[in-house]
C-alpha cells in the first residue's frame, strides 16, 4: 500500500514536470502565451486615444500645443506669441537660443533688464551676455522697454509651463519589439 502511494506520486510528479517542460517549449515556440502580446496591449492603448507612434521618439512639439492654465501663463502665452515666438522656441534654437531651462541658467533679475533692453547688458560687460550675443552671430535681440516687469514675469512662468507640459504629456517612447 505504502508503495503503491509512493509510486503514484512519483508518477504525478513526474507527470506534472513533462507538462511544465512542454508548456514552456510551447511558449518558447511563441505557440502558447503566458503574458498578454504586445498588440493587444497596443490596442488597449490605441482605444484609449493615448498619442503614440510606436519605436519612433517624438519630435519636438510646437509650443502652441500647451494649453495654459493660469491667468497669469495665459497673460504670458500672449506675450511670448505677439513678441517672441518669431525668434524663440522653448526646445529649439530658431533665431535665438531655446529659451527651455532659462531660470536655470539666469535668474529674473538679470532676465528682466535683457528682455527690456539687451544691448544694454551687454554693453555693460556682462560675461554672460557678451558670450551670448557673441554665440548668435552678433545679432542684437529687439529691446522691449514697453514690457513691465510683472509682464515680462508671466512670459517666463508660460515658457516654464511647457517645459513642463511637454515633459509629461510626450515622454520620449520607448521601444515595444
Ligand atoms: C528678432 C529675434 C528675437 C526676438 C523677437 C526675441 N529674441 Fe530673445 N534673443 C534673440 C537672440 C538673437 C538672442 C541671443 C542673444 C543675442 O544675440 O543678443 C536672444 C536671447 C534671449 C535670451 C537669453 C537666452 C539664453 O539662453 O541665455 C532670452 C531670455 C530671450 N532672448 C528672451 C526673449 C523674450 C522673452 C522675447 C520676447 C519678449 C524675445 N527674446 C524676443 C532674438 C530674439
Amino acid at each position: 500500500m505504502r508503495t503503491n502511494f509512493a509510486g503514484f506520486f512519483l508518477a504525478a510528479g513526474m507527470g506534472l514536470i513533462v507538462l511544465l517542460l512542454g508548456l514552456g517549449a510551447l511558449s518558447m515556440a511563441g505557440l502558447v502565451s503566458f503574458v498578454p502580446s504586445v498588440n493587444q496591449a497596443l490596442a488597449v492603448e490605441d482605444s484609449l486615444a493615448v498619442p503614440r507612434c510606436g519605436n519612433i521618439d517624438m519630435p519636438a512639439m510646437s509650443s502652441v500645443s500647451y494649453v495654459p492654465t493660469t491667468a497669469q501663463e495665459k497673460e504670458g502665452e500672449a506675450l511670448f506669441k505677439s513678441n517672441c515666438y518669431q525668434c524663440h522656441d522653448v526646445n529649439e534654437k530658431v533665431v535665438g537660443p531655446a529659451l527651455g531651462g532659462i531660470t536655470k541658467r539666469r535668474n529674473i533679475s538679470w532676465l528682466i533688464p535683457w528682455i527690456r533692453n539687451s544691448a544694454k547688458v551687454v554693453a555693460s560687460g556682462d560675461e554672460y551676455a557678451i558670450k551670448l550675443f557673441n554665440d548668435n552671430g552678433k545679432q542684437q535681440m529687439p529691446s522691449f522697454q514697453g514690457l513691465s516687469e510683472k509682464e515680462i514675469i508671466s512670459i517666463i512662468k508660460y515658457v516654464e509651463a511647457i517645459e513642463g507640459q511637454r515633459a509629461v504629456a510626450y515622454p520620449t517612447t520607448v521601444a515595444v519589439d
